[in-house]
């Protein structure tokens, strides 16, 4: 049968890094391409001793069918963590739990945008989000990131111009893939904006925990007295990406529409996985796995930076990222980047992603590519580094 998709996903193409990326797979390849947490990060017994617990204590409910909202307890341990690590003082009613930080950023844009609506994000940036927003065949405009995050002038020329404008996704922490953090200066700026364009704003902070140098910078959900800023969050970085639970806190006057867009998505997010992060949070030290879980990536971000200083031509430029687990290499001009991608897995067999992925513009071209130090062995990270080294002095040296 000849079957005739939605134009909406037609819009999501199949990405052109698909060989590359098929390669990561490859036990061969070093693969810098992926965003998986550390194997060494995820703890394992602790989180079998709680499923023990829980099928002791409340088999039945860990099993049965649940609300949409999420699990009372956790929605409950969330408000009092946003209040206590982040400054939101939310309720839990406004706290709703998703399937991963993606289905909160997918289902907000199901809720707030029309077809034709645009979406401003910072460009470049996450592709999932990228996608969902491509999906709902709204407008996508991407706004240059500079050191200190989006660059405001271009932001503000955006919003004047396009009064369709509605929403705006910014990911201010250790943003995927550029490793940047947002200035505090520009996080106001941006509120500022918002309100003065009346435009809802995603506030993404999977990696907000994932701090490893330099000063906390305030969420921009802190400063929020119009309740524009949504404000998403994910266990998938900090306990385990598997268990698919991620969570959004929002106004009040959102709650309900998003809750049935969710009841028509999935239901509720599976209930024993919930109760697997409510039980993590409250009952484990939480506060001592996150100082471990900022140790062994201080540590393997160190040791990425000071490899490819050592190595990589100095024609190189490189973010220092403060935190989250991705380092954001630009190459000169005068270098194709696809092609070095291209040549980096299938010649040399590491694998990075190139930098066009993650642009809101889907024929741009990138002089850039995203590597993670988090998912593979420092071995690899020294190995990794000193052949990419070479290929970059090969090329440009
Ligand atoms: C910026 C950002 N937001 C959201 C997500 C989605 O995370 P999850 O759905 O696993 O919570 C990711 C995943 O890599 C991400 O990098």
């Amino acid at each position: 049968m000849q079957f005739k998709m939605s134009d909406k996903i037609m819009r999501v193409k199949p990405s052109a890094i698909g060989e590359i990326l098929k390669h990561s797979s490859d036990p061969s390849v070093i693969a810098f391409s992926a965003g998986n947490p550390a194997p060494e990060s995820f703890p394992v017994k602790a989180i079998k001793q709680i499923i023990d617990e829980i099928f002791v204590e409340n088999p039945i409910g860990a099993l049965q069918y649940s609300v949409t909202e999420g699990y009372a307890p956790l929605r409950q341990a969330l408000a009092q963590m946003c209040a206590e690590r982040y400054g939101i003082d939310m309720s839990e009613n406004e706290v709703i739990l998703t399937a991963g930080a993606q289905q909160a950023i997918d289902l907000l844009c199901k809720v707030i945008c029309n077809e034709g609506d645009a979406v401003i994000s910072e460009n470049p940036s996450f592709v999932g989000a990228l996608n969902s927003f491509r999906a709902y065949n709204t407008e996508l405009l991407g706004v240059e990131m500079e050191e200190d995050g989006i660059n405001i002038q271009e932001l503000e020329n955006l919003l004047k111009a396009k009064p369709n404008a509605k929403l705006m996704y910014l990911i201010p922490n250790f943003q995927n893939p550029s490793g940047k953090t947002m200035s505090w200066e520009k996080r106001k700026a941006v509120y500022e904006l918002a309100c003065k364009y009346d435009i809802v704003v995603i506030e993404d902070n999977p990696y907000g925990e994932l701090r490893v140098a330099g000063e906390a910078v305030p969420a921009i959900k802190t400063i929020d007295t119009e309740g524009r800023v949504v404000f998403t969050g994910s266990f998938s970085k900090i306990l385990s990406p598997g268990l698919r639970v991620g969570f959004i806190v929002m106004n009040k006057a959102l709650v309900d529409k998003f809750t049935v867009a969710k009841q028509c998505g999935d239901v509720h997010t599976p209930i024993l996985n919930q109760m697997i992060c409510h039980k993590f949070i409250t009952e484990h030290d939480f506060d001592a796995h996150i100082k471990n879980l900022q140790e062994v990536y201080r540590r393997k971000c160190t040791l990425m930076l000071e490899h490819i200083k050592k190595n990589f031509s100095e024609k190189v430029k490189y973010t220092v990222p403060e935190g989250g687990l991705f380092i954001w290499c630009t190459l000169p001009k005068e270098v194709d980047m696809m092609s070095f991608c291209s040549r980096a897995v299938a010649e040399y067999k590491v694998a990075v992603v190139p930098g066009t992925v993650f642009d809101c513009d889907d024929n741009a071209v990138s002089q850039s590519f995203r590597m993670n130090f988090s998912a593979v062995s420092d071995e690899a990270i020294i190995k990794g580094c000193e052949i990419l080294g070479k290929l970059t002095k090969e090329l440009l040296d």
